[in-house]
C-alpha cells in the first residue's frame, strides 16, 4: 500500500499539484479512515478510493469522476490489484461527488462523505478552490462556492449522524458566505 501511495502522490508532483494531494487527497484520506472506524467499511478499498477520487483532475480529464474512475482502473489494473477491489474503487471514485452517480454501497459513502467533510473542516478549502479558479469572476466564484457548501451538506454527506455533527459548521460557513436560509 505505501508503494502505491508513493505512486499516487509523484503523479500529483508530475503534474504540479503536491499541494493538491497535501491539503485535499490526505486530508480526505484521514477523514475517510476516521469514518470508516465508525461506521465500518472495508479499509483497503477506503484507503486506495480517498488517495484516488480525484484523479481525474490531475489529468485534467472531464467529467473528472467518470474520466477519474478509468484512470484509476488502468493505474489499479497495472499494480496488481484484485479485480472485485478495483471494481469497488472505481464505483467509489464515480460517485464521489455525487453529481450523476449516486453512492450506493458503504465504502462510497464513506468517500463522498469526507469529501464533503474536508470542505467543512477549514477555510483552507475556499483558498484552494480561488487558486483553482483564478480565471474566474469573483461573484460567480463566491455563487459556486455557496452551491458547492449546499451540495456538500445536503446531498454528500450520507449518514445522519455526521449531519448533525457537522450542523454547527454548516451554519458557520453559510453565514460566512452570505448564503440565505
Ligand atoms: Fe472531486
Ligand atoms: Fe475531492
Amino acid at each position: 500500500m505505501n508503494k502505491i501511495k508513493k505512486k499516487i502522490e509523484k503523479l500529483h508532483e508530475e503534474n504540479n499539484l503536491e499541494w493538491y494531494y497535501k491539503y485535499h487527497i490526505l486530508v480526505v484520506e484521514k477523514i475517510a479512515d476516521d469514518l470508516n472506524k465508525e461506521f465500518g467499511g472495508d479499509t483497503k478499498i477506503i484507503k486506495l478510493s480517498a488517495l484516488l477520487h480525484d484523479i481525474g483532475k490531475v489529468f485534467n480529464k472531464e467529467p473528472h469522476n467518470i474520466e477519474g474512475a478509468k484512470i484509476a482502473e488502468d493505474f489499479l489494473e497495472k499494480e496488481g490489484i484484485q479485480k472485485e477491489v478495483i471494481k469497488h474503487v472505481s464505483e467509489c471514485v464515480k460517485s464521489h461527488n455525487c453529481f450523476d452517480i449516486i453512492p450506493k454501497t458503504i465504502e462510497a459513502k464513506i468517500i463522498s462523505t469526507a469529501d464533503a467533510l474536508s470542505h467543512f473542516n477549514s477555510p483552507l478549502f475556499f483558498a484552494e478552490f480561488l487558486f483553482e479558479n483564478k480565471e474566474k469572476d469573483f461573484g460567480k466564484l463566491i455563487e459556486i462556492y455557496q452551491k458547492t457548501i449546499e451540495k456538500d451538506y445536503k446531498k454528500k454527506i450520507q449518514f445522519d449522524k455526521i449531519k448533525k455533527k457537522y450542523f454547527p459548521e454548516y451554519k458557520l460557513f453559510k453565514k460566512m458566505f452570505l448564503i440565505e436560509s
